[in-house]
């Protein structure tokens, strides 16, 4: 038996059929079909709500690269304060959420047309180089437009302990620290809206000592480069990287002692940082907890010793759950019958995906309560980087559905 990861608190003491805003999962599955991921708004209110609490005058933008399934987009923007995108594609989603002043937009490559999109819009690119802040005046003089530009920084620093570290060696996100006072200085002189620094050091941590750590560092480098740009900058990013307990072992954030230690960091800032203003951009801490994935059983099959359960979902809608989404070793995420939640589990079995690759398991060697085909199996944690960051055209079966439950 090899353990799974802690279901959410929203889901954990439930009995019986699991119920998801308030409804019976084999209901939701009867109305979306199966595969299908379900969303529960009410969750990232009372994420966003913490986070208030936790970390009062700090800006919350949400990174809508984790999930951006319109409905869940349009009620999370009036939550926050800013909503970052990293295409074009995304920006055209956003600018129908939230006004283009609250939009950012970072991503290394962003071609011309993207530039032009943004600097028409209104919303502010981060720039990632400085050849990019020479291509955006360029087309800021040519449209006739101010653009709206920050330095995205490739730190000095890392997040020490994060799932996916982005910064502290060459990167292709960012501007060097060492030139980023020179990129601010290109901006200004080239008659631009500098709209201050973006610094995202790395993505899902769970460490709070390490994460204190570098938003300390990193208000201290933006500190720095303002002096060295001798300009103040009007919003510091400070990044985020707040990460999810997905695994076997993994506690919750305490974000309030996160918003202890910046208050504090924030209260004693350099003189040339009094008026800007802060931010923090979140996508997965806002969203994968208020996601279930939902996939039938079709098949219950033994084979040498192990008991499958064949589902009719995968990799293909849920790559992060087989663990080939950027994880070294391969763990499990939070799984339940949905019928029977709170069961003791009396059989281990490994839950598999309906693709034929060895890749496609959804569950290695977990134990559950006894499921046959036409169960219903769910699986937690689905609500960032699934749909979008799953290769669902892999093998032509159909796409999972998405529903999102009322604000209960
Ligand atoms: C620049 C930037 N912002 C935000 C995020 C979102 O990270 P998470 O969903 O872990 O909060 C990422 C993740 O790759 C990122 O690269």
């Amino acid at each position: 038996m090899k353990p799974m990861g802690p279901i959410p608190p929203e889901f954990a003491g439930q009995q019986g059929m699991l119920t998801i805003g308030g409804r019976a999962a084999d209901d939701l599955v009867a109305e979306a079909g199966s595969p299908c991921f379900v969303y529960d708004p009410a969750i990232v209110a009372a994420r966003v709500a913490r986070f208030r609490a936790a970390l009062p005058g700090v800006d919350l933008h949400y990174a809508m690269k984790a999930n951006p399934f319109p409905p869940l987009l349009a009620a999370i923007a009036p939550l926050v304060d800013g909503i970052d995108v990293a295409s074009a594609g995304e920006l055209a989603l956003a600018l129908t959420a939230k006004p283009a002043a609250s939009i950012s937009f970072a991503g290394p490559g962003k071609r011309d047309a993207e530039l032009e999109a943004a600097i028409t819009a209104g919303a502010t690119l981060n720039v990632e180089s400085a050849n990019e802040a020479r291509r955006a005046l360029a087309i800021g003089d040519r449209l006739g437009r101010t653009p709206r530009l920050a330095v995205r920084v490739n730190p000095d620093l890392e997040l020490k302990g994060s799932g996916m570290k982005m910064g502290g060696r060459p990167s292709p996100f960012g501007i060097d620290a060492e030139q980023a006072a020179e990129a601010v200085r290109l901006i200004v002189a080239g008659g631009a809206d500098w709209r201050g620094f973006h610094i995202f050091a790395g993505s899902q941590a769970l460490d709070v000592a390490a994460i204190i750590e570098t938003q300390a560092a990193t208000l201290a480098l933006a500190a720095r480069l303002a002096e060295e740009a001798g300009a103040a900058p009007p919003l510091v990013n400070l990044g985020g990287g707040f990460g999810v307990p997905y695994f076997a072992g993994d506690v919750a954030l305490d974000v309030e002692r996160i918003g202890a230690a910046l208050a504090e960091g924030l209260a004693t800032r350099a003189a040339i940082l009094a008026d800007a203003r802060f931010a923090i951009e979140l996508g997965r801490w806002l969203v994968a907890e208020a996601g279930v994935y939902l996939t039938r059983v079709v098949d219950r099959k033994e084979s040498r010793g192990e008991t499958f359960l064949v589902v009719d979902g995968g990799l293909h809608h849920q790559l992060a759950a087989s663990g080939n989404f950027g994880t070294v070793v391969r763990r499990n995420y939070p799984l339940a019958v949905v019928g029977r939640m709170g069961e003791a589990a009396s059989e281990e079995v490994s839950v598999v995906g309906c693709l034929c690759t060895p890749l496609d398991r959804l569950g290695d060697r977990v134990a559950l309560p006894p499921a046959a085909p036409g169960d219903v199996i769910a699986i937690f944690l689905a609500g960032a980087y699934g749909v979008t960051a799953s290769p669902a055209a892999f093998l032509g079966h159909p796409l999972a559905a998405e529903l999102m439950v009322g604000l209960s």
